[in-house]
Parts: structure tokens; sequence; C-alpha cells
């Protein structure tokens, strides 16, 4: 066990949805990586819930293949891996009757915590949690998570929230945004929030923009169904995206507390000015090869859902009017990397000739891959033949700069042993959350109610030239993906 570790609280957790992908591939590897740092305790107990009618060793053994399959497990893991196997139970469940969950409440133990992890269709979270209630398996300190999507509009997220609070206060509900688990993007709070050196130029008078870029080379095979539903406005910016956004523009808030964080976030949201449509686009990759274009992925010729998109945000407070946010995310990119960068104004007056034009500095956040800090300061160029200016970067990877057997833990190991902690801190309060679809909804029916299509793009660029366009007639340029 690691010097930092402190193992939570004993607990029994049940995964609704058991056998699916997301299951298999993300929250029990997260949970045994946990165990073997030491932080689950052995105390702990896992159930599996789910429709598929086998046992608990033939569930244990689809775990293990997962496993083997997915996760890298390390060949001196392999004992405890059968030790976490071993606290692992199933119980067939059907969500819509009565099969299972006498069971399952009798497997709960008293005075330990309780967790109960949705991860099945949001369409399922009102049944499931009223079952929780009728059966008594749910206790005044219970936990509820749920993953996204959650709504798909303002409205349907209303709804979702009201029918989980038919059964759970808002203090029990723990939603998902995997991005708030990354321990970079969490960095963005020390960052701004344990030194001094930026927060007095942290505002419209001395940056200029703000340009957050989310690109991925991936395309949306094999879930090219459900994302057509969807799109990268819902299935990234108004959760991913805007979080960031609120992490980079919020106010310092009193504490590092849950409600003093979200409260802060959610004035951000608030102060969100609605978007022109100019100031959107929308793109949809393209691929000179057969069968790999957008529209075939998503099995819709017709299609006119976005795997692209770029805009310009601005925020309406006295900390940012004036500082435009420019926001990218897409798929089938040139490039795998997320990252922001912080535009600082020229210095008002140059001292040095013509040949010497001033750039206002850059300060670049790498949130992955290859997490780090550059910042880009002005030097001089060496040598004589007169002052010369020469940018230069300022550069902190974080895998040099700290202890390396520290892996980075996967958001979602953070993320449960946070729910057991009973620490909402890193997921979406309900409000935070219906204020983001509000802001959003405008545009989505917009395009609804156009017929306009997505710009095409092809696979492997930047995205469609319009997007480069809407940034370049405000004067600035975005940064090359992996520049
Ligand atoms: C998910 C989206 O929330 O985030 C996916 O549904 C996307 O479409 C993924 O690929 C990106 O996450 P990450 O951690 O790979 O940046």
């Amino acid at each position: 066990m690691s010097a930092k570790t402190i193992p939570v609280q004993p607990f029994d957790l049940v995964v609704f949805g058991a056998t699916g992908d997301l299951a298999k591939r993300k929250i029990f590897p997260s949970l045994f990586k946990r165990f073997v740092a030491g932080q689950m305790p052995i105390e702990a107990r896992i159930i599996g819930a789910a429709r598929s009618d086998m046992d608990q060793a033939g569930f244990v053994d689809a775990i293990r293949n997962a496993f083997h399959e997915f996760a890298s497990v390390a060949k001196d893991e392999e004992e405890a891996l059968e030790q976490f196997l071993g606290l692992i139970d199933y119980v067939p469940i059907d969500v819509f009757g009565d099969a299972g969950w006498d069971t399952l409440r009798d497997l709960f133990r008293e005075d330990v915590i309780r967790a109960f992890y949705l991860s099945v269709a949001p369409s399922l979270f009102g049944d499931i949690a009223s079952k929780l209630g009728e059966y008594g398996i749910k206790t005044a300190d219970s936990r509820i998570i749920v993953e996204k999507p959650f709504g798909k509009d303002a409205p349907s997220a209303r709804e979702l929230n009201q029918k989980l609070r038919q059964n759970f206060e808002e203090k029990q509900i723990y939603r998902i945004d995997h991005y708030l688990g990354k321990e970079t993007v969490q960095n963005l709070m020390a960052l701004r929030f344990a030194n001094g050196l930026f927060e007095q130029s942290w505002n419209a008078q001395n940056i200029d923009h703000v340009q957050i870029s989310v690109s991925e080379t991936l395309g949306v095979e094999g879930r090219g169904e459900y994302f057509d539903k969807s799109g990268s406005m819902r299935d990234m910016v108004q959760n991913h995206l805007l979080q960031l956004l609120c992490l980079i523009a919020m106010e310092p808030p009193a504490r590092f507390t849950p409600d003093a964080v979200r409260d802060e976030k959610l004035k951000v949201l608030r102060a969100l000015d609605s978007i022109a449509a100019e100031d959107v686009v929308r793109g949809q990759y393209r691929s000179s090869e057969a069968g790999e274009n957008y529209v075939d992925h998503a099995k819709n010729p017709d299609s006119r859902t976005e795997s692209f998109v770029a805009m310009k945000v601005d925020i309406s407070n006295w900390r940012w009017s004036g500082t435009p946010f420019y926001l990218r995310t897409g798929k089938k990119l040139r490039q795998r990397i997320s990252e922001i960068v912080i535009s600082f104004k020229k210095p008002p007056h140059s001292i040095f000739s013509m040949n010497a034009p001033l750039k206002g500095n850059e300060l670049i956040i790498r949130l992955q891959p290859d997490e780090g800090i550059t910042l880009k300061m002005t030097i001089k160029e060496p040598g004589p033949g007169g002052m010369r200016l020469a940018e230069v970067p300022l550069d902190m990877s974080f895998a040099d700069a700290l202890d390396s057997s520290q892996a980075t833990p996967d958001a979602y190991e953070r993320l449960i042993m946070d729910v057991i902690r009973g620490d909402q801190t890193l997921f979406m309060r309900d409000d935070e959350l219906e204020t983001a679809w509000e802001w959003m909804d405008p545009i989505i029916a917009a395009w609804d109610a156009g017929t306009q299509k997505p710009f095409g793009y092809q696979v492997g660029s930047a995205g469609p030239e319009e997007a480069l366009m809407m940034v370049h007639k405000d004067g600035r340029r975005w940064r090359g993906l992996g520049e």
C-alpha cells in the first residue's frame, strides 16, 4: 500500500448493468486497481446485477476473462485478482418485475455504506431508484451513481432528476462526468488556486482569449447508432468541455468543499451568453475510403448529426467580458489531444524596434496525453545583430516532474472512491446540469429547425475549414493540433 493511500470504509456496492461494456472495461478494473493499492478494503463487497440468468461462479468467470481481455493484470497481481474476485457476488434482476430484488436486499449488510451504480440506459434510472426504495434496500446514507447521457435536453434532464429525487436526496446522487475524475483536470484547480502567480492576471484585462480543444482520432465505429442521436454537442460539449470551461473561468471558491466549488461553476454557466449562429460550426467526417465516412458509421446516409463542433463562447461577467472562449471537439481528427490554451495579451507598448514584434504569452495546459504545462515566453535571441526576440517554451511534463511510480489513476478509480467517501466535489449537481442544457438547447433547436448539414472534413484533418475561419475572422488562430 502506498503511504498516501488511506483505505475507505467498508462498502456494499451493487453495479446494475454489470455485464455491460462500461462495467467490464472501467468499473470492475478501477475497483481492482484501488483494491491492489490498498484503498478498497477486503471487507468491501461488490454485487453484479443484470438481466442475464447466471450464477455467481459464472459471473466471476466472465469478469476474470474480461480482466484478461481489457485490463492489464500484472503477473504479481494474479493472487490479488483472485482475492478481489472473491468479493464479488451476482444477482439476476428484473428491473420491471419482482425477480431478484429480495435476494439483492438480503445481500446487503447493516451498518456498511451502500452504493448503487446505475451503469444502464437512463430510461431505467427512475425504475431502479423506485425499486431500491420499494424493497427497502436504500438507506438514508446510501449513494446512487449515474452515468451520462443525463438527458438529451433541459426538460428530459429535469425529469430524470425528479425521478431520482423521488427516492434519493440530492446529496446522495453522484452524476459522473469522467473528465472531472482525470488527474489533470483536477490539477486545473491546483494550478489556479494553489499558485498566487496567475490570479492577478486571470481576467479579461490580461487574457486575450482561451481555447479548449478535445480532439480524438477515433470515430464512432461500433457506437454510431447511439452517437447519431446525440452528436458532439450533447456527447462532449454539454458535459466535458463546459466543465473545463467552468474550471478555468470560475471565481475562487472560499473552500474546497463540494457545494462551494459547484456554486462557482454554476455562476459561470449562468453567465454564458446565448450563441449567435455564426459562432458555431458543425462538421461531419468524410473519408476517401469507402464505408469510412461518418454517415456509414452512423448507418444513416442522411444524418445531420455533428461529429465535430467549434464554437465561440462569451461569458458575461466582470472577470471575462470581452475575452472569448473558443471550444472545439471532434472525432477522427489529426491527433488525440486535449488541451487548454490561455492566450495572454501583448505587452501594452514595445520599447523594441519594429523588427522585434511582441507576442502575448501563452499558457498551455495539456490534459492528455503527455500531461503537462507549457508557458511560452519571449526572450532575446542569442548572439550579436541587434535585439531580436524569440518565443521559447518553459516546459513541464508531469511524468518527468513527479514520481513516476505514482501512476496516474484512471478517472473512475478516483470517482468511485469519492462516492464511498461521500465527497461530491467532482460530480455534477442537478442545477449545474440543467443550466448547461438550458444554455445549449436553443443551439440544437436551431440546427433541428434548419435544413443545413454539417460541413464535411477529411479524416485526419483539424476539422472543417469553416472552424478555422471562425477564429481567423477575429484575428486569431487555433493552436495546431499537436503543435
Ligand atoms: C465520452 C464520450 O464521454 O468521452 C465519447 O461519450 C468520447 O464519445 C469520450 O470518446 C472521450 O473520453 P476520453 O477520456 O478518451 O477523452
